[in-house]
């Protein structure tokens, strides 16, 4: 309700500057004594019925907020509160960087739909290490990426030296070979580069040893063919990984509304993306089977949209775009309505729909 009020004056900023000036009154929550502690008794759901057992952990619910809202792992805990089952931070690369000039990141709004081609700017992964190293409630992702200015030769040393920092302190942990922001970041999606890419993550994660052996996905892009998502699944498989992200932002433009040419290159995310990346995720589940951890991401709206991926086979679900259009309370008011669809459809857990409509 308030966000009706809120949206208007923040959307009469630009996009960039928008998210700032929200997330920045939402870290600002952290730094009050007890006041993550309030914001999650008021908007985190308890009801057991929504957790999810995945990746060896225990998920409040099912859904997360997406990798690129909380780049540099300084917020999570208060995005957590509000009632993310889980946060992806990051995309952090080996080495900090200020991404694409600005404007970056432009709001379709006929589309509900954002396009963005922020070239992940982050502070590096070192940046990231004590923020991380502190106790927290929320599950976190780690999501990892390449510096911009490291060749494509030298991309898995960029890789290895951030999982070296991060891995640890990851409750699971991404390869991120998805962003069309990066040029000739997707062509590591090519069986032939991913393979000793997620070989050399995985034995690093293994290196570092310690008491919890740290699950690894990998996080794909909806552009890619169907054959070429099949390989990725069989790689996945056949490298003992846990699971995979599905999808990123795509580079087409199709269906929109409103006229993307003034905009230029980027990703495209929010409701143009949702037949693709569901499509993905369902491709994903028949080859795969109950093998692996499925996350389900783009064009989430709605429980609606949410309870599909999960009866589609998504054992967790991601937003971005829709947390941007909709406000603070959704991540709250997706799970509710994922309990509700569970009980009419005779679930006692939300977890026991997962593929149920295959
Ligand atoms: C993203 N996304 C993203 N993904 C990622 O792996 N690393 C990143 O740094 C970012 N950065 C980023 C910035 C912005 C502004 C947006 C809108 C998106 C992609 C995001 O995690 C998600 O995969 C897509 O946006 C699709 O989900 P939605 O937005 O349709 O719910």
């Amino acid at each position: 309700m308030l966000y009706r009020v809120v949206r208007p004056l923040l959307y009469a900023l630009p996009a960039e500057a928008a998210h700032h000036l929200g997330f920045g009154v939402l870290k600002a929550t952290q730094r009050v004594p007890g006041g993550t502690g309030v914001l999650r008794k008021l908007c985190m759901p308890t009801d057991r019925a929504l957790a999810v057992d995945a990746l060896g952990l225990t998920f409040p619910t099912p859904l997360g907020l997406a990798a690129g809202f909380d780049k540099n792992a300084e917020g999570f805990e208060a995005l957590g509160a509000l009632g993310f089952g889980h946060v992806e931070v990051g995309t952090l690369t080996g080495e900090a960087q200020a991404g694409n000039p600005k404007p970056r990141l432009f709001r379709l709004e006929r589309d509900r739909a954002l396009i963005n081609r922020m070239g992940f700017n982050n502070r590096g992964s070192a940046d990231a290490v004590a923020r991380l190293a502190r106790p927290r409630r929320t599950i976190v992702g780690v999501n990892i990426g390449k510096t911009k200015v490291v060749p494509e030769s030298a991309a898995i040393d960029d890789y290895v030296a951030s999982t070296r920092r991060l891995g640890r302190l990851a409750d699971y942990f991404v390869v991120n070979v998805s962003s069309p922001n990066t040029p000739g970041l997707r062509d590591l999606q090519a069986v032939s580069k991913l393979r000793p890419l997620l070989i050399a993550v995985r034995r690093e994660l293994d290196d570092l040893g310690g008491d919890r052996r740290v699950p690894l996905l990998v996080k794909i892009a909806p552009d890619l063919a169907d054959d070429d998502i099949d390989a990725v699944a069989d790689l996945a498989l056949e490298l003992g990984l846990d699971g995979i992200i599905a999808t990123n932002t795509t580079i087409a433009r199709d269906g929109l509304r409103s006229d993307p040419t003034p905009f230029g290159a980027g990703g495209l995310s929010g409701a143009p993306l949702k037949v693709r990346s569901a499509a993905v995720l369902r491709q994903l589940r028949v080859r795969v089977g109950t093998q692996l951890t499925l996350v389900s991401v783009g064009g989430v709206e709605s429980a609606s949209d949410a309870w599909e991926r999960i009866v589609s086979g998504a054992n967790l679900v991601q937003l971005y775009t829709a947390f941007i259009y909709q406000g603070p309370l959704l991540a709250r008011t997706i799970a509710l309505g994922l309990l509700q669809r569970a009980q009419a459809a005779g679930f006692e857990r939300v977890q026991d729909a997962v593929g149920s409509a295959s």
